[in-house]
C-alpha cells in the first residue's frame, strides 16, 4: 500500500502572524509527527502575482523558513525545502501543461476571484492562470496523499485530481496491457483463472462491489504470481491501468478563530495582525490602542464585550474566570479596558516569548538556516527525480 505523505506549501509574501500560527503551523507541527511531510516555500507561487516586486519575496523566504522553524516545525520531523530550487517542480509543469485542457483552468473559481480583488494589477497573465496547475505539480511530485490546506484552496486540490486521473488515463496503460494481463490470468490456473474472470465480469457488468472485493483478496493471496502481475490483474479488475500519479486528498486546516485588531479576520491586507516576532512592546502597544465597545466613552460608561473587538481575543486566550471577570466588569464598568486587556497581552507575550527568541537564534545564524533549507532541497529533490523519471518514462522523453 502506499504511504501516507503530506505536503504543503506556504507563498512568501509577507510576514507570518498569530493568524498563520493558530491556523496553519500548529497543525503542521501536529502533522510532522504523525506523518511524513514536506513543506515548502512556494516562491514561483509568490511570484505569479508579485512579479513585480521581487523584493518583497526575496526579504520573505528566509524569512518565513525561520518563522517555521521558530513555531515549532522541526527539520528532523519533516522535510523544509524552497520551491524554486527543485527545478523538477517546473518540469513536471510543463509536461502536465500539454493534457491539461485550457478550459479546466479557466473555470477554476480563484482564477476570476483573485483577478477581481487584486484589481490594481494585472494578472491576465499565463503564470497566473497556470497557478493552480503548477500547484499540482508540487503535490504530484512527490505522490502525496493529503494536502493540509485552508478552505479556500480545496478547488485546487481537486484540480489536482482531475488533472492526476487524465495522467493515468493516458499514460497509465502499458504497451500490450491486456495481452500481459490475460497472461497473467493463465499463470492462476484453470480453476482459479476461472474465478477471477467471473469476479471480474461480475464487477464489470454488475458493478458487484462484493466480487472486485473477493477478487483482490484472490490475487493477493496468489504467491507464486511476480509483483508487476499482482498489480497488472488489479488493474485490469477495474478497466484502468497502473497508477503513475497519486490522486491527493486535501484535509483542512482547523479554521483559525483568530481575528485581527480591529475585530475583522486577521489579515495583512487589513493591517490588523500581530506578527510571529512581534516584540512585546509592540504586543503591548498594539493592543492597548485596539478599539474598544464605542458605548464606552468614559470608565463609568457600562459596555458589552458583544461589541467589542477584545472579546474575540479573550475567547482565544483567556481561561472561564478570566471570562467572566470581563464581562461582569465591562457590563457594569467596575473596570476600564486597560486593564481588562491586560491578561490577553500577558497571554500573547507568553506564547510568543519562546517563539520570539528561538527566531532570533535562527535569524543570527544564517548558516544553520541555509544548511536546513540545502538539506530538505536534497531530500526532496530524490523523490522528485524518481518521479520524474517514471514520468518521462510514458511520456516518450526518457532518452
Ligand atoms: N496556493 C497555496 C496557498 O496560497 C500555496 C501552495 C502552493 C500550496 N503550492 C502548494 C499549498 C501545494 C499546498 C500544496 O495557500
Ligand atoms: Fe472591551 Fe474589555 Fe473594554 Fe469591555 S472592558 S469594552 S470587553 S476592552
Amino acid at each position: 500500500m502506499a504511504i501516507e505523505r503530506v505536503v504543503s506549501g506556504m507563498r512568501p509574501t509577507g510576514s507570518l502572524h498569530l493568524g498563520h500560527y493558530n491556523g496553519v503551523l500548529k497543525n503542521w507541527v501536529d502533522l510532522q509527527h504523525e506523518l511524513e511531510c514536506l513543506f515548502f516555500v512556494a516562491d514561483w507561487h509568490a511570484l505569479t502575482t508579485h512579479y513585480d516586486a521581487p523584493e518583497i519575496i526575496e526579504k520573505n523566504v528566509t524569512s518565513m523558513v525561520i518563522d517555521w522553524l521558530a513555531a515549532g516545525v522541526d527539520p528532523a520531523n519533516a522535510t523544509i525545502f524552497i520551491q524554486s530550487k527543485v527545478p523538477e517542480h517546473a518540469e513536471l509543469h510543463t509536461l502536465l501543461s500539454m493534457i491539461t485542457p485550457l478550459s479546466w483552468l479557466e473555470r477554476v473559481p480563484t482564477y476570476k476571484d483573485q483577478q477581481e480583488k487584486l484589481s490594481s494589477k494585472d494578472l491576465s497573465t499565463y503564470g497566473f492562470l497556470g497557478y493552480p496547475l503548477l500547484q499540482s505539480a508540487d503535490i504530484l511530485i512527490y505522490r502525496a496523499t493529503q494536502v493540509p490546506v485552508g478552505e479556500d484552496q480545496v478547488p485546487h486540490i481537486e484540480f489536482t485530481r482531475e488533472v492526476a486521473r487524465r495522467f493515468n488515463h493516458l499514460y497509465g496503460k502499458e504497451k500490450g496491457f491486456e495481452e500481459r494481463a490475460e497472461e497473467a490470468i493463465k499463470k492462476l490456473g484453470t480453476k482459479k483463472g476461472q474465478l477471477y474472470k467471473e469476479l471480474k465480469d461480475a464487477y464489470q457488468e454488475e458493478g458487484d462491489d462484493q466480487a472486485l472485493a473477493s477478487a483482490q483478496s484472490l490475487i493477493d493471496e496468489q504467491q507464486i504470481l511476480s509483483l508487476g502481475d499482482k498489480e497488472r490483474l488489479l488493474g485490469y479488475l477495474e478497466g484502468g491501468g497502473k497508477i503513475i500519479l497519486i490522486e491527493p486528498e486535501y484535509k483542512l486546516t482547523p479554521a483559525s478563530k483568530m481575528v485581527g485588531l480591529d475585530g475583522q479576520k486577521m489579515s495583512k491586507s487589513y493591517n490588523n495582525t500581530i506578527a510571529l516576532t512581534e516584540s512585546s512592546e509592540d504586543i503591548q502597544k498594539k493592543i492597548r490602542t485596539m478599539p474598544t465597545d464605542p458605548a464606552r466613552i468614559r470608565k463609568t460608561d457600562p459596555g458589552d464585550p458583544k461589541n467589542c473587538p477584545v472579546w474575540p481575543l479573550h475567547q482565544v486566550y483567556s481561561d472561564e474566570k478570566t471570562k467572566v471577570w470581563v464581562e461582569s466588569g465591562c457590563k457594569n464598568a467596575s473596570m476600564g479596558c486597560i486593564e481588562c486587556k491586560q491578561p490577553v497581552i500577558d497571554s500573547i507575550t507568553k506564547e510568543l516569548g519562546p517563539i520570539n527568541e528561538r527566531a532570533k537564534k535562527y535569524a543570527e545564524s544564517p548558516e544553520l538556516v541555509q544548511s536546513i533549507i540545502g538539506e530538505g532541497c536534497e531530500k526532496a529533490r530524490k523523490i522528485a527525480r524518481d518521479t520524474m523519471r517514471d514520468v518521462r518514462e510514458v511520456m516518450g522523453i526518457s532518452f
